[in-house]
């Protein structure tokens, strides 16, 4: 059907169908106002037919007749072209003993598509996992932002992206690090990126310096080692001499640098956005994600081991607690700032990105539910060409000039334009908007879009002005007006200069045991630098932020105290440990360790199995050899062997009948050091503990005469975590 309105021009001297004729219907003098639809195909036009990537007629819209989009479709093999094939295993040669053929054209597709499979790995953050889900808003941001997806019950599609920062794709997922978290919302009113992290501060306070801090971070250029870490020369030589990575630093050597599992981290969004509401009134904000299990991490020694035995460890346990139905929650939630000339609060820069506002002073008002509750189905299609960029925004949030901010909108689309091999990674299907696109971009490497018209620029008539442009109450962004002035400059604020206040606030906020870990971290790490010097600069930094934490560390390296300094008087705020409290243990791993023998114990163990899946979390029975086991006349499975399991997979243990051998003795031990809860289950189990020389008399290792007595033990010493006591 044609939207056209009739033209009042005169018609050309060919009349309408004048061969050449850039539009279907003549345009008038005057430049067209109105809004109207796309342009239509004129009739001599005709676009490739709706399929999906390999012919199968693709209906848009979901509904019961869709046809499946997947890009195989037919039962046969076949070329990209679509040609069957009846071999594909065999090349064509010049007899049997003879040289290959360059006719051989599936021999050719196959291998040159094989040979261009790969894409560059992004620059950061090459190592990632992706899920779906939805955000349900709960309608408490509606008064400070206008945006759609925060309306009351509003709900909206996300994909979430988690990483780790340094490493390369292949490295492991439990290094020590920042974590990366970004989140696309697939709004109604285009896509909304908050690229967070989950440490709320940064590691420098200009984007001019991200070149600087990755080199640093990144393996030396020479060896290219250290992977994936940040235990080297030339990270530590980079955060001595510049000092505001000092609070970051803090946050990364401390229990949030190595989390239990990506469902129980904190996410932050760092920067300061701006709100605008309905009214034009404007809010400065930061955003906060709380996770409904908590936060959690693993301990060092753990995190060593999960390296080596199973470095796909978080993405492993978010996959399979989706799989399982645990489906990781988070609240976000938003610290709510007035918009005053000096964005300021309470004496803290909002602009400075180095610097958090605890929440004593600003508490995180809760403003909707993420649920993530899909895998992706295919991981390349997904989670490798996902792009994010923090402008992706929708109307009612905006920037503010933090200098990292700033730097950031730049940065994401132009790498991805290398990475993702040209300009129209918008087009992939994760990447798409939910909302209508009507832009006037065109052409370009891996072009798929189909467009119509003549006319893809600004303004035109020929297209009859068609796409409009929007005005406020019809949902246009509009970049809040914000008064700019002031000469050029490379000056930073004053305020910017305090490098060291709240990374002592951050310290003296922990507990003793994560300050006990904090300590142990910084030794490790500044352990393997092969430079004094460089150690002997950071306990110089440290003893900026804590004399008795610079001089343990000190004293760790075999180094001369570092002299003391002036610290900061500041206040500890509560929220920033991350020990205390109970949680939910769904997704929760128990290994219940038997023998395939299990005489009497075999109904109490079925029990035990039972309640704990009843409680959300999944136990395993390891035994000596695979197979099943008999409970109640059914085989039930072996999930693991003394060989296969290590410790690291649980966060209890059940100990009913294992056998005597180092595996066991390894895993016992491993389990004590952990903190984690063992619940040894009578005679046969506390023959187990002594074997490995784990005292039965400490804290969380608790003592039952049978197995089905287990459940509740583990599920209360689960709740908080770990024994921290023991
Ligand atoms: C608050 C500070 C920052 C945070 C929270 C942050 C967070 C992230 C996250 C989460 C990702 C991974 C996105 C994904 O999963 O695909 C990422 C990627 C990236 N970041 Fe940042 N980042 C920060 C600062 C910067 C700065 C200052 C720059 C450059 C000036 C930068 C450049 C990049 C680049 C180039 C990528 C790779 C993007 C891609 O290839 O798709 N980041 N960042």
């Amino acid at each position: 059907m044609s939207n056209k309105t009739p033209s009042t021009n005169a018609a050309s001297p060919a009349g309408d169908n004048a061969p050449g004729k850039p539009g279907a219907a003549t345009p008038g003098v005057s430049q067209p106002d109105g809004k109207t639809t796309p342009p239509q195909d004129t009739d001599a036009q005709q676009p490739p037919a709706a399929v999906s990537a390999t012919g199968c007629p693709f209906h848009f819209g979901a509904g019961s007749d869709s046809p499946d989009p997947r890009t195989q479709q037919g039962e046969y093999l076949t070329t990209a072209q679509g040609a069957r094939l009846s071999e594909t295993s065999k090349s064509l040669r010049a007899g049997e003993r003879g040289p290959l053929l360059m006719q051989d054209h599936h021999f050719r597709e196959k291998i040159t598509h094989f040979d261009h499979e790969r894409i560059p790995e992004r620059a950061v953050h090459a190592r990632g996992v992706g899920a779906h889900g939805t955000f349900v808003a709960n309608g408490n941001a509606s008064k400070i932002s206008k945006a759609k997806v925060f309306k009351k019950d509003a709900e909206t599609p996300v994909f979430v992206r988690f990483s780790t920062v340094l490493g390369s794709r292949g490295s492991a997922d439990s290094v020590r690090d920042t974590r990366g978290w970004a989140t696309k919302f697939y709004t109604e009113e285009g896509n909304w990126d908050l690229v967070g992290n989950n440490i709320p501060v940064f590691f420098i306070q200009d984007a001019i310096k991200f070149p600087d801090v990755i080199h640093a971070g990144k393996p030396h250029p020479d060896r290219e080692i250290p992977q994936a870490q940040s235990a080297h020369d030339t990270f530590w030589d980079f955060v001595g001499l510049h000092t505001e990575a000092t609070h970051h630093t803090l946050w990364n050597m401390s229990d949030r640098g190595i989390p239990r599992s990506l469902r129980m981290m904190e996410g932050f969004g760092i920067h300061t956005f701006r709100f605008i509401n309905d009214a034009g009134e404007t809010t400065l904000v930061k955003f906060h994600w709380k996770p409904k299990f908590g936060v959690h991490s693993q301990v060092w020694e753990e995190a060593q081991i999960t390296g080596g035995m199973d470095p796909d460890f978080h993405r492993r346990d978010l996959y399979d607690a989706i799989e399982a139905g645990a489906y990781p929650q988070w609240d976000l939630g938003v610290q709510v700032f007035p918009d005053t000339e000096d964005q300021m609060f309470e004496g803290i820069d909002l602009l400075d990105p180095t610097k958090l506002v605890p929440e004593e002073l600003a508490p995180v008002e809760i403003i909707g539910t993420m649920t993530l509750n899909k895998n992706p189905r295919n991981y390349f299609e997904e989670v490798e060409q996902v792009a994010f960029c923090p402008s992706h925004l929708p109307p009612g949030i905006d920037v503010t000039a933090d200098p990292l901010l700033q730097g950031r909108l730049f940065s994401y689309l132009d790498t991805q334009i290398s990475r993702l091999g040209g300009p129209n990674f918008a087009q992939l299907p994760i990447n798409r908007p939910q909302a209508p696109v009507n832009d006037n971009l065109r052409d370009g490497m891996h072009q798929v879009g189909s467009h119509t018209g003549v006319a893809p620029y600004k303004p035109n008539s020929l297209d009859e002005n068609n796409p409009a442009e929007a005005t406020v109450d019809e949902g246009a962004f509009i970049d809040v007006p914000v008064a700019v002035e002031g000469k050029i400059t490379r000056e930073q604020p004053a305020s910017f200069d305090d490098h060291f206040s709240q990374a002592r606030q951050f310290y003296i906020s922990l507990t003793d045991i994560e300050q006990d870990h904090l300590t142990q971290a910084l030794s490790f790490e500044l352990g393997k630098c092969y430079e004094e010097t460089v150690k002997v600069r950071y306990l110089d930094v440290l003893a900026h932020v804590d004399q008795a934490l610079a001089e343990a560390v000190a004293d760790n390296l075999g180094l001369p105290h570092p002299e003391k300094q002036d610290v900061a008087d500041v206040t500890p705020s509560e929220a920033l440990s991350q020990m205390g409290g109970t949680w939910p243990i769904d997704g929760r791993q128990v290994g219940v360790l038997i023998s395939t023998d299990l005489g009497d114990s075999a109904d109490a163990v079925g029990k035990l199995v039972d309640d704990l899946f009843a409680a959300g979390t999944t136990p395993l029975l390891v035994a000596e050899k695979g197979g099943a086991v008999k409970i109640g006349g059914k085989d039930v499975s072996i999930s693991r062997t003394y060989l296969t399991a290590s410790s690291i997979e649980f966060d209890a243990a059940v100990v009913v009948n294992p056998p005597a051998n180092t595996d066991v003795n390894t895993m016992l031990g491993e389990l004590e050091r952990h903190k984690k809860a063992i619940i040894a289950v009578g005679a046969t189990g506390k023959e187990a503990l002594g074997g490995a020389r784990v005292p039965a008399d400490q804290k969380g290792i608790v003592a039952v005469d049978t197995a089905d007595a287990a459940a509740d033990p583990v599920k209360e010493l689960l709740a908080s975590h770990r024994v921290w006591e023991r």
